[in-house]
């Protein structure tokens, strides 16, 4: 018998904390959309009061999803609360998550106000959203750091008020398993009306801990988890999904709890994220990365191939990692593209396989075969990216060992075309010096990285960069079978997340 856990994921508000992973309202409306597929329980969609585009995408979301619960973070106030009401009340299934501080030195440093008077306003903004909607989530942020009896009190007042859900932060990832389950079950024995709440846990992983605290925590009796697709979030990031809902799956014996989640979109989930974000996943991180079911060792791969479990604690095709694809070159028809698109996750409409299918068939001229990572990145390129200011319309650099590296560039800003040419060191140089000027932008380039999508020479090249402007931090990512057209895009790509940040400036004091 396995009891049910609540999976709620925050990818979409603490997984964009993650430095540079801003996202715009049509990418997170897709990522919503998976999520649902994937079937979480709660999508914690944004933080409505922090900007208008926080404000947007979260009532978008609402607007869309069908079955998953919306949820809208709102600190302890009014304001913050009606915001987050306005953001996700045509959902159909609405939650509103408040929370306010309750460790000692958030108390003293951060909201300098009293015990009494934090549990007051922490009453008070329950109350208040329990006016609007049923369903009501309570945080106790810096819960791990907090006095134990302080915090059941809290927790007491806030079920009282009507929170259906109360949860505990380890905001600061400080917090150690046994240490962390010992909390919980004390948090369950002593706050009187524990059982008219879902008690839920909510960790970070500074000391890379926050899998196995939160599943201490399951084991004590928490049964909401809060976590993000591949792990993302402020800092060091929040508990990753997968890691979750798999141990949950593969341990069930004696975890004794399970999840709703259909783990066969686990996979196509990570990538979209990593695509849509920029941020790559690590090789070998735990259920998604690109070695999780890779065996190396002779001894190994002997064992895998006369029986997988005498290695393999779980099979691919559980998160929905197919061995046995299609191999896609240029005979290949709409029919086996469309099959494999929807393989990898990616529900396209007509339109957008039409357009798929294009750039398909020029890659396929080039290249023989065409792999999962090339059409990932068709789809990232040319449907994921939306509302671009900046276009490449033209490329051409010279370079070599006897002529000065130079580009020639054509962007439409804004649909309006304009050209301009220029040296620089390289031509990667040369094309980042020109695209610079023409677009009127004053970026620093943090990070440039340039990676081989695939093996052989005619493989994608996949670059990575990272932006600053003014204190704004954005990543761009862009692939093309030509390394220096692929750094092109990638730095245009990450010009246009900057763009997007400018016109969508969070607001300074909602900063978490
Ligand atoms: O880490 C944290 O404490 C949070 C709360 C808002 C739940 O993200
Ligand atoms: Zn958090």
């Amino acid at each position: 018998m396995t009891d049910p856990v609540i999976i709620f994921d925050t990818t979409l508000r603490d997984g964009e904390q993650s430095p540079g992973a801003s996202m715009n309202t049509a990418e997170k409306l897709r990522i919503a959309v998976q999520l649902e597929k994937l079937g979480v329980d709660v999508i914690e969609a944004g933080f409505p009061a922090a900007s208008e585009g926080d404000f947007e995408a979260v009532s978008k979301i609402a607007g869309r999803l069908k079955k998953t619960e919306v949820a809208g973070l709102a600190r302890a106030s009014r304001g913050d609360i009606d915001r987050a009401w306005q953001a996700v009340r045509h959902a159909a299934r609405p939650r509103i998550h408040t929370f306010i501080a309750t460790s000692d030195i958030h108390l003293q440093y951060k909201l300098k106000m009293s015990r009494e008077e934090v549990v007051k306003a922490a009453v008070e903004a329950v109350r208040y959203a329990k006016s609007l909607t049923d369903t009501v989530e309570f945080s106790a942020e810096d819960g791990s750091r907090s006095d134990r009896d302080y915090l059941c009190r809290v927790f007491e007042a806030a079920i009282a008020a009507g929170a259906t859900t109360v949860n505990l932060p380890d905001t600061v990832g400080y917090a150690v398993p046994e240490e962390f389950g010992e909390l919980v079950r004390y948090v369950r024995e002593h706050t009187p009306n524990i059982q008219k709440a879902v008690l839920s846990v909510h960790c970070h992983n500074d000391l890379g801990l926050a899998t196995s605290n939160t599943l201490a925590a399951i084991r004590a009796g928490a049964r909401q988890a809060e976590v993000t697709i591949n792990g993302i979030g402020e800092r060091a990031g929040n508990t990753s999904l997968e890691e979750v809902v798999m141990a949950l799956h593969t341990r069930a014996n004696f975890l004794k709890a399970g999840t709703g989640i259909h783990t066969e979109f686990i996979h196509p989930t990570s990538r979209l994220v990593s695509m849509i974000t920029g941020i790559m996943v690590q090789p070998n991180k735990a259920v998604v990365g690109a070695n999780a079911f890779a065996h190396e060792a002779g001894i190994h791969q002997d064992g895998v191939l006369k029986n997988p479990m005498t290695y393999e604690i779980m099979k691919p095709e559980t998160i929905g990692l197919s061995a046995s694809r299609l191999v896609l070159g240029k005979h290949s028809g709409r029919h086996a593209l469309r099959t494999q698109l929807k393989d990898l996750g990616y529900d396209l409409s007509d339109d957008e396989v039409e357009l798929v299918f294009t750039k398909f068939k020029e890659l396929a001229d080039k290249k023989k075969n065409v792999l999962d990572e090339d059409l990932e990145a068709i789809v990232t390129e040319g449907i994921l990216r939306t509302a671009d200011v900046f276009v490449l319309d033209y490329l051409h650099v010279t370079s070599g060992t006897t002529v000065l590296p130079m580009a020639s560039v054509r962007l439409k800003i804004n649909g309006r075309p304009v050209r301009d040419a220029g040296y620089g060191n390289g031509p990667i140089d040369a094309a980042f010096n020109t695209i610079g000027r023409l677009t009127g932008t004053a970026s620093e380039l943090l990070r440039f990285s340039i990676s081989a999508l695939t093996g052989g020479t005619d493989a994608m090249g996949e670059v990575t960069v990272r932006l600053r402007e003014n204190g704004l931090l954005a990543l761009g990512k862009g692939a093309d079978p030509d390394i220096i057209t692929a750094s092109a895009k990638a730095y245009i790509n990450g010009l246009n997340r900057l763009e997007y940040l400018k016109t969508h400036p969070v607001q300074e004091e909602a900063g978490l």
